[in-house]
């Protein structure tokens, strides 16, 4: 069995923060969304993973994603020229994928626990397709199931305007070298892609086996915006353990689950947890919420935030209460006093500022 990550697109809808940086990179809970896909990948017992990539974007991935030695895994990247679909990424790996079942992964996409369970199935029963799919409220934005009394799958659709059902399809999907064949069959969609929902279809058509299981757990598709804050959240919640490597003064209250990285220093402030502190960052005189993310060689002096991710190297001073805020990377918000009216800002494209 193999894998592929897929680690292209432009991220449009993650916009501004993905003018500078791959969106799979975009951190939750401090750690680049990519980096969880990987994990499970491995603890399925997969050592070998292809990483498909934009020209845009893939120094970066490999940058963060190496080549997998020290995890005594093997890990290449296979370049995609044009972001042509997601069947279309699977046609770009034909050489790596070879004759070889393998899991696909959508390096955006973020559930609640191991694949391991799912792979097992996959063998065990030797379908041709197997999908994920999860009940959601906006099915519309998504590819989306029909799905028979016993979850045999009827029909897929790409995000139609009447979906057919809540069931959405997870992108994370096992196939078994079949799907070329169904790849060889389809044209491109609407939006000029060869879509993975068209190709499973086909499958379908074709008299094959596609197997469908509803995840009973959490599904985040953080490509889109709103998901960000809420899959902080929902990690910090589920996955942070408490562990406090950097200093803080006895006049800070540290209160529940809190991780602290080497060399940041926490003085005069309580912490709340969830809550995750990279290194090298300076706490002073605040108040740090709930579901907050701060990254490293950050400060935070004389301000409240709860409920936000604060990236790598920004700087908030005497920020009164910042809530439910995506700040991206060397940004600075600070109060100046002398113009308390005058609101005095830089903002890059795309950016959504509420005062
Ligand atoms: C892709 C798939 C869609 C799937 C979604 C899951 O959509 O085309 O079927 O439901 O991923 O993340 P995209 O995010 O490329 O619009």
């Amino acid at each position: 069995m193999k894998a592929i990550i897929l680690s292209g697109g432009k991220g449009t809808r993650l916009r501004p923060l993905t003018y500078s940086g791959a969106k799979q990179l975009v951190p939750v809970a401090n750690k680049p969304i990519l980096l969880y896909c990987i994990d499970n990948i491995v603890q399925a017992g997969i050592k070998d993973i292809g990483i498909i990539i934009s020209p845009e974007t893939g120094h970066e991935i490999r940058n963060a994603a190496g080549d997998g030695s020290s995890r005594g895994i093997s890990i290449e990247y296979i370049t995609q020229e044009v972001p042509g679909g997601l069947a279309h990424a699977i046609k770009t790996a034909r050489d790596f994928l070879g004759d070889s079942p393998f899991v696909m992964y959508l390096g955006d996409n973020l559930i609640g626990s191991g694949i391991e369970r799912f792979v097992r199935e996959f063998m065990n029963t030797s379908p041709d397709a197997f999908i994920l799919l999860k009940e959601v409220d906006n099915p519309g934005q998504f590819g989306v199931a029909e799905v028979s009394g016993e979850g045999r799958v009827l029909r897929l659709i790409e995000k139609p305007d009447v979906p057919p059902s809540n069931l959405a399809l997870v992108g994370i999907y096992i196939f078994s070298p079949q799907i070329h064949r169904a790849i060889e069959r389809i044209k491109p969609s609407g939006r000029g892609e060869l879509e993975i929902t068209d190709a499973i279809q086909e499958l379908i058509d074709m008299g094959c086996n596609v197997k469908s299981l509803v995840l009973d757990m959490w599904w985040l598709d953080t490509g889109k915006k709103d998901d960000m804050l809420t899959a902080n959240a929902t990690v910090l919640d589920e996955w942070l353990r408490g562990n406090i490597e950097g200093e803080t003064d006895d006049a800070s209250r540290i209160l529940g689950r809190v991780a602290v990285g080497r060399g940041s220093v926490v003085t005069g402030s309580t912490v709340r947890g969830p809550v995750v502190i990279g290194e090298n960052t300076v706490i002073k005189n605040s108040f740090i919420g709930p579901h907050t993310s701060i990254g490293s060689n950050v400060k935070v002096v004389n301000s409240s935030v709860e409920h936000s991710v604060i990236m790598d190297g920004s700087e908030l001073r005497d920020i009164e209460r910042l809530e439910e805020s995506l700040i991206g990377r060397n940004v600075k918000i600070v109060r100046n006093n002398k113009m308390h009216k005058a609101l005095r800002l830089m903002i890059g494209d795309d950016s959504v500022v509420e005062v």
